[in-house]
């Protein structure tokens, strides 16, 4: 069946409303066996690096949260090892001080699983949970790892905002709500109200490249983070 937002929206806050607590977000197993592709990188990675996490990596924060981030696929040095979404690496170097600078993150940061960190009304995934490689997941990969995001976002019955990260992240979302990428394009800073309601934001991804170049800046990414806290607790 095709699920579109509009019936995964009226399932699971049916259920909120109902009391009764929210499907229970499906995440890929630990051998996940759908690209073959990815498979090959991780058992490679896991040969290399057998201390590393080296899995399809969870999503990090509430179920219960408004804002849902969506970034493009774990780092080899980062989500892969760690094994939590934008730890260890240079896009989480940007990432976490702003989710802690605009309310969405308390505690430490310390580029590690157990440092303590938690995020406030926010939650973290990827279109993609295997790294891929050279960070560039292929778009059968991105469509065998659409399900997980269905499943994202039908089960977060509160979800206000989703802040996909990169043109990846944001055509993804838009073809797991069944919607028309041309409708929406993406630019920069750009807040589209879905026809449910939910927004869906834009951002450049924070990766090292980007802010090398000077594609995004850090004041740029704080414009964006300002806007969506003032709209999650308007
Ligand atoms: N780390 C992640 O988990 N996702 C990204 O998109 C980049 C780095």
């Amino acid at each position: 069946m095709k699920i579109t937002r509009m019936n995964t929206t009226t399932l699971s806050s049916r259920r909120y409303n109902a009391g009764i607590p929210p499907v229970t977000i499906d995440q890929p197993g630990r051998d996940c066996p759908k690209c073959p592709r990815l498979v090959a990188f991780r058992e490679e990675n896991r040969e290399n690096w057998p201390d590393w996490h080296n899995g399809p990596v969870e999503s990090f924060g509430g179920d219960d949260a408004a804002l849902l981030i969506v970034g493009l696929a774990p780092g080899l040095r980062g989500a892969n090892r760690t094994s939590r979404p934008f730890t260890g690496d240079y896009a989480g170097q940007l990432l976490y001080p702003t989710l802690q600078k605009f309310g969405f993150a308390d505690g430490d940061y310390d580029e590690s699983p157990d440092d303590g960190l938690n995020l406030v009304g926010c939650r973290i995934t990827n279109a993609v949970r295997c790294v891929p490689p050279q960070n560039k997941p292929v778009g059968a990969e991105i469509n065998a790892c659409r399900p997980f995001l269905i499943d994202e976002i039908a089960g977060m019955p509160q979800l206000r905002i989703i802040l996909a990260l990169g043109t990846v992240s944001h055509g993804s979302i838009l073809r797991t709500l069944g919607l028309r990428a041309a409708a929406y394009p993406f630019s920069h800073c750009a807040f589209h109200t879905l026809p449910d309601g939910i927004v869906l934001a834009d951002s450049y991804h924070c990766s090292r490249y980007n802010t090398n170049t000077g594609r995004l800046t850090e004041a740029m990414f704080h414009d964006v983070f300002r806007e969506i806290a003032s709209r999650v607790r308007a």
